[in-house]
């Protein structure tokens, strides 16, 4: 008898050898009825799933979220009440590149949470940064094809970047952003989380908040010049991705404290920015931020595909307590994210174990392909026979807001500081300081200076002239020379 476990094909039966096919003879052909052979074969030909169309690169871990101040003045949540602890999962992610690229291009951060609530999962899909680059969901696509590959040659392009960027003012806040410091993270635990999005909070009386999450790290801001991330690029491309996993492994749990910026429910009519255009952020001095509690990873992966690479997060997912705003990006990807899961994992896809709740199913969905968990009679509703009914008295659709006017393909109607370029004006000149503005401008020369030609070119300084008067001549300095 021997304590090693015998190895077996996938239904358990103890296979013969780990090293030879069968065959006629030691020198004879293979025999079609070696069907061990066969599923090894057949298995790895279907190992790679799609990869996600955006932030294919990433990595996670597992923990928890505790409530450590009194929110319930702001939301019913179940989570968000004092002294709760939720159990979660967290992946980050790079948005442009794909499954194997380097962890330490610059781009935005992904920034996923999935709590996994007594009233069922409640999914923050945020990034490192407050806002985007866009505030319509129909350029949401264009702006993502505009970062990947082209069709000639498939190479990434930062003509074709900048082309959008420069055609979609809008984007100069997040640009601008994304140039600086910020744009590229030391670690994923050295970079805050924010929902950039408003969303809604309904407290137990029905009184609504408007609300924007900012995680905050505990690790401090850190930031990796462009030399060092060119550098680390070139010899580890999976350097962040090392570094949450190895760090975890030694107990070194990374935290993020959670602070809220509330707004009145009524206060989004007259407030002087659209509080729902996802460019502009809400300045603290008008917001503060308000202290919840605190996230703690403290759980690598054993699995990464089953655990990582199918977690299927999506804004949709909102708990009692918690709803959308009328944020025009939002409300697209309300949509969308669930519409990915379905073809990149199946239409089963809350079945994978990351993504099941740990709150109780009664849903009426029912088979389809890859389904695992039973279903029961009825399988319909309404019935007599004792199934699941919706309890809207106990949960309400009340995270709602009323609505009128006619049909229309157009921008949202402009508030008095609803300007492109300010909020990027007040990060360069009243955030950053001297060393971080040269830092934007050599990070701008440098993207610009590869591969941007005219037309293109001279919007480009058009665009941070908009922005910024002297950095837009330094950077066609810098470009251009002289
Ligand atoms: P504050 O002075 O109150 O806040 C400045 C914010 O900028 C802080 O959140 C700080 O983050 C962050 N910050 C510091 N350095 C950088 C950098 N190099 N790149 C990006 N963000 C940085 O000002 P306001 O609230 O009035 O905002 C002023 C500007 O700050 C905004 O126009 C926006 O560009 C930027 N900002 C604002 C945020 C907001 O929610 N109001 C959030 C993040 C940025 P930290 O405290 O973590 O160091
Ligand atoms: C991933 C769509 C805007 C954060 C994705 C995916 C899609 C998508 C289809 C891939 C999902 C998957 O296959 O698992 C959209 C659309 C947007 C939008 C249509 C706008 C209309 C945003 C914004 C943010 C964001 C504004 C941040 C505030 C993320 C993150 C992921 C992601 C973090 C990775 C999720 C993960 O870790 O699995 N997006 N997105 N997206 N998106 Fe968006």
């Amino acid at each position: 008898m021997t304590d090693k476990k015998p190895t077996t094909t996938d239904a358990g039966i103890p296979v013969a050898s780990d090293e030879h096919s069968l065959s006629v003879g030691p020198n004879g052909p293979l025999l079609l009825h070696d069907h061990y052979l066969i599923e090894q074969m057949a298995n790895f030909n279907r190992e790679r799933i799609p990869e996600r169309q955006p932030h294919a690169k990433g990595g996670g871990a597992f923990g928890y979220f505790e409530t450590t101040e009194d929110m319930s003045p702001y939301t019913k949540a179940a989570l968000f009440q004092k002294g709760t602890r939720t159990d979660l999962v967290i992946r980050f992610s790079s948005v442009a590149g794909e499954r194997g690229s380097p962890d330490t291009w610059r781009d935005p951060r992904g920034f996923s949470i999935k709590f996994y609530t007594s009233e069922g999962n409640y999914d923050m899909v945020g990034n490192n940064t407050p806002i985007f680059f866009v505030r319509d969901p129909l350029k949401f696509q264009h702006f993502i094809r505009s970062q990947k590959r082209r069709a000639d040659n498939d190479l990434r392009d930062h003509d074709m970047q900048w082309d959008f960027w420069t055609l979609s003012p809008e984007s100069a806040h997040q640009v601008t952003w994304l140039m600086g410091d910020r744009g590229i993270p030391r670690t994923w635990r050295h970079m805050n989380g924010y929902s950039s999005h408003a969303y809604m909070w309904v407290n137990a009386e029905g009184e609504k908040f408007w609300v924007k999450y900012h995680f905050k790290t505990d690790q401090g801001i850190d930031y990796l010049p462009q030399e060092e991330a060119d550098r680390i690029a070139g010899e580890d491309v999976d350097y962040h991705r090392r570094d949450l996993f190895n760090t975890i492994r030694q107990g070194d749990y990374p935290t993020w404290t959670l602070y809220m910026q509330i707004m009145p429910f009524r206060e989004a009519e007259t407030y002087r920015i659209n509080p729902f255009d996802l460019t502009k952020v809400w300045p603290h001095e008008d917001y503060p931020l308000i202290k919840v509690g605190k996230l703690t990873l403290n759980q690598n992966p054993t699995d990464f595909h089953t655990e990582i690479e199918q977690a299927a997060f999506e804004p949709n997912n909102l708990v009692p307590g918690i709803g959308i705003s009328p944020d025009k990006m939002l409300i697209g990807r309300v949509f969308s994210y669930a519409d990915a899961h379905r073809a990149r994992l199946g239409v089963n896809y809350k079945q994978i174990p990351v993504n099941s709740p740990r709150s109780p199913v009664h849903s009426y969905s029912k088979d389809g392909a890859m389904r695992v968990q039973k279903v029961s009679d009825p399988v319909y509703a309404p019935n007599s026979k004792g199934g699941p009914a919706a309890d809207g008295e106990r949960y309400p659709t009340d995270s709602t807001w009323e609505t009128s006017g006619d049909m229309v393909r157009a921008a949202y109607t402009l508030r008095e500081d609803d300007d492109d370029f300010s909020q990027a004006n007040v990060l360069i000149n009243k955030v950053m300081d001297d060393a971080a503005r040269d830092r934007l401008v050599s990070n701008v020369v440098g993207h610009v200076k590869d591969g941007v030609e005219e037309p293109v070119l001279s919007r480009v300084f058009e665009y941070w002239k908009n922005i910024d008067q002297a950095i837009g001549e330094r950077i066609e300095k810098g470009v251009r020379g002289g």
